[in-house]
């Protein structure tokens, strides 16, 4: 039963019932995580597809502004899957969310909470940060392609390009895509703000960044796919050059 529209009906109920993103054990509602590893991505199979400017891709935006923004301790993760949502993935994001493909946003709960003004449906809630109307537009433009659980390759047909990357033209949008719903704020996880350029630079002078993001395991963006080769090999770039803002 407990993967069955009944459940996940009843689970979004009782969620509704509580404060958005505490942890609040939730008597009664079962937390086994819903199997991730049913349908792995296959990678192999689009390895080389370019990614077309016209097109907004789920793996490579949508996904990794999910998890940064959402799955932190205490909401949308497996363990404490908050409201009965889990984001981690495209298979979780689409059983546990309601009409995730639907263009109507009154009824896509999934651009309904990223738009709404009331303060206490808005997602992600205070005191974290609002997604910005770009993001927010960038994620409706892949529901109006359809919602696919597409991707791309990004270094496909470029060279990697490593001359004059500075914080405001790479790093910043970077950090923005993947890294800062969960460290910005107050209370940045890891104790790492990276949201601004005054704040990120020590972290990559020490170098934590590059091996936070270069590690086998464990590796950052926590939750997250590994950044691809050209994006570290940039980073490391910019790093090797004194982080230039
Ligand atoms: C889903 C939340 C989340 C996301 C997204 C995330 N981090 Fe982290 N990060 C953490 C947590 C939690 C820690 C504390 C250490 C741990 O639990 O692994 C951490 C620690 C760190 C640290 C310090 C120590 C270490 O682990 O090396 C660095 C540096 C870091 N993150 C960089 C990044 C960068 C760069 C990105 C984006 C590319 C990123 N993080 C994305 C949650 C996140």
């Amino acid at each position: 039963m407990k993967n069955s529209p009944a459940f996940i009906m009843l689970a979004v109920l009782i969620g509704l019932c509580y404060p958005s993103c505490k942890h609040e054990p939730i008597d009664g509602l079962d937390t086994t995580p819903i199997d991730t590893t049913g349908t792995p991505i296959d990678t192999t199979s689009v390895t080389g597809v370019p990614c077309s400017p016209d097109s907004v891709y789920f793996q490579n935006e949508v996904l990794p502004l999910l998890v940064s923004n959402c799955t932190e301790s205490g909401c949308h993760n497996t363990i404490d899957r908050q409201e009965g949502i889990i984001l981690d993935s495209y298979a979780n994001l689409m059983a546990t969310v309601d009409d995730v493909t639907s263009t109507d946003w009154s009824k896509n709960e999934l651009i309904e909470v990223l738009l709404a003004t009331d303060p206490d449906k808005k997602m992600p809630p205070a005191p974290n940060q609002p997604l910005s109307t770009e993001q927010i537009g960038r994620i409706t433009k892949w529901v109006t392609q359809g919602a696919p659980n597409n991707r791309c390759d990004e270094q496909a047909g470029n060279t990697c390009d490593t001359t004059n990357i500075t914080y405001t033209t790479f790093i910043k949008p970077l950090i923005q895509g993947k890294c800062q719903g969960c460290h910005s704020g107050s209370n940045p996880q890891g104790g790492i703000n990276l949201s601004t350029y005054a704040s990120a630079k020590p972290t990559a002078t020490n170098g934590k960044l590059v091996s936070s993001i270069t590690r086998a395991t464990n590796w950052m963006p926590k939750s997250g796919q590994k950044l691809d080769n050209c994006t570290i090999t940039k980073v490391k770039a910019w790093v090797n050059a004194g982080a230039p803002e």
